[in-house]
């Protein structure tokens, strides 16, 4: 592709424009100058966006967002011709059984409005999936709600509770919604960051962030992106910080199967004290590898659930039912859900054992699908400048870990998703051999 830019870029009319007296001698050169000339353009368009909202007299709302880097990368990735390993989804088909009963569910009528709150049986299976994990019963009338994916379900749980003036604590490297979302409604987002190699969180810190403004606290375990996972030591110290407190909790728990080593995955709804207080997100897109389908539902007690569905009626109403009625046939088998573990755990460790003759240090990876990776023996440059060269001249694209603050803190790590083809991880380890 370089190649070819440079041709055209060559080869463009007889004049010599100013910028073709460029000496472009190598790819790396073409693709530097590209990506000034792509910024460049970024700014100028930014530019006329913020003049027309001027005169429109309309102030944005969120006046510091762009394109996100998974944006980013993946166009790059796909202007390189290179193996997306940026972006969180897997390269391969799910279960045919599973888009046969969508097939099924739409030949059987499931082609109308969904009830509000979610399908009926589809409810039912996540109250008795629960039920067998965590020993818990939720009322799958009153206390689950289905969601247009993971996003919709933080968005909606912010959305009913947060009010301006009202701080939330996250902590980063974090999940990109989660800023923008509490911005949005006005709330104040505080900040505990994390650090590698174990991104542990140090609970005293975290007490130190309350105010009288505390509203709520969010956690995200497995962890995107960093693959570290709480333990029940954690839980216990969280219950001690919040007992007493009205503090709220968003547990984003979208990666709960995807956890490795025999761990347990420590939900809030195996807390009485953190359940009473919590909604759980959980995705259908992370659970059966089809994240374009963009289902999933959020767990709360039916206090929570009532303010939930305030917001939900009047943003979505109800979500996409063939779909819905698939699913719940499919999750119906505890093992369509229950091998989702050891597929992944196979997957972690043989990409981990592909790369481990490449010169970049692995860190721990006990949850999730993404593998964190240090770059520090390789060199010192920005982990965004190392990323976009990771593309541009060796054919992978991946995920700079700074994307994840809000102050870009760069701890030269970047992320692989390796919810791929194992051909796929293979050809990607063959380049970054290289590096
Ligand atoms: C931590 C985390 N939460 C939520 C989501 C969103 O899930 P969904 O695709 O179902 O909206 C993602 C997706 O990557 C994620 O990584």
């Amino acid at each position: 592709m370089a190649a070819e830019t440079r041709k055209r870029i060559l080869t463009s009319g007889n004049s010599v424009l100013p910028w073709q007296k460029l000496k472009l001698t190598s790819n790396a050169q073409i693709s530097g100058t590209l990506i000034i000339g792509y910024k460049l353009s970024c700014n100028v368009l930014r530019f006329f966006c913020y003049f027309r909202l001027y005169m429109l007299n309309i102030q944005s709302k969120l006046p510091g967002v762009g394109t996100t880097i998974f944006s980013v990368m993946s166009k790059l990735a796909a202007e390189h011709n290179a193996i997306n390993l940026s972006q969180g989804f897997p390269d391969y088909a799910c279960d045919p059984k599973l888009t046969d009963l969508v097939s099924k569910a739409m030949k059987d009528g499931f082609n109308q409005y969904a009830p509000m709150a979610g399908n009926t049986f589809l409810k039912e299976v996540i109250a008795n999936k629960i039920e067998k994990l965590y020993n818990v019963s939720y009322n799958p009338d009153t206390e689950i709600t289905i969601t247009a994916g993971g996003t919709q379900a933080i968005f909606t749980a912010l959305a009913a509770i947060i009010n301006p003036g009202d701080e939330v604590i996250i902590f980063e490297p974090a999940y990109d919604s989660y800023a923008p979302t509490i911005k949005l409604l006005g709330g104040q987002v505080k900040i505990h960051e994390l650090a590698p190699p174990d991104y542990h969180i140090d609970w005293d810190k975290v007490k130190k962030l309350f105010t009288p403004n505390t509203r709520m606290i969010i956690l995200n375990s497995p962890q995107n992106p960093t693959g570290s996972i709480l333990s029940e030591a954690d839980m216990k110290l969280l219950i001690k910080l919040v007992s007493g407190t009205d503090i709220l909790i968003l547990s984003d728990e979208v990666y709960e199967h995807l956890i490795y080593d025999g761990q347990k995955h420590q939900s809030v709804m195996l807390f009485s004290e953190l359940r009473e207080r919590s909604f759980v997100v959980a995705s259908f897109g992370k659970l059966l590898h089809a994240t374009g389908w963009k289902l999933g539902y959020c767990i709360a007690p039916e206090m929570l659930t009532k303010e939930f569905r305030k917001v939900h009626q009047f943003n979505v109403f109800s979500v996409n039912s063939p779909m819905q009625q698939a699913i719940a046939e499919y999750l119906n088998e505890p093992d369509n859900y229950n091998r989702i573990a050891s597929f992944f755990e196979k997957k972690r460790d043989y990409f981990r054992q592909l790369m481990s003759d490449t010169r970049f240090d692995l860190l721990p990876c006990k949850g999730s699908y993404f593998q964190c990776a240090s770059y520090n023996t390789i060199g010192d440059e920005k982990d965004t400048d190392f990323s976009r060269r990771l593309i541009t001249e060796f054919g992978v694209a991946t995920i700079p870990v700074s994307a994840f603050y809000q102050k870009a803190t760069d701890h030269k790590i970047i992320r692989f998703c390796f919810a791929k083809e194992d051909s796929t991880l293979e050809m990607a380890a063959e380049k970054l051999r290289n590096v």
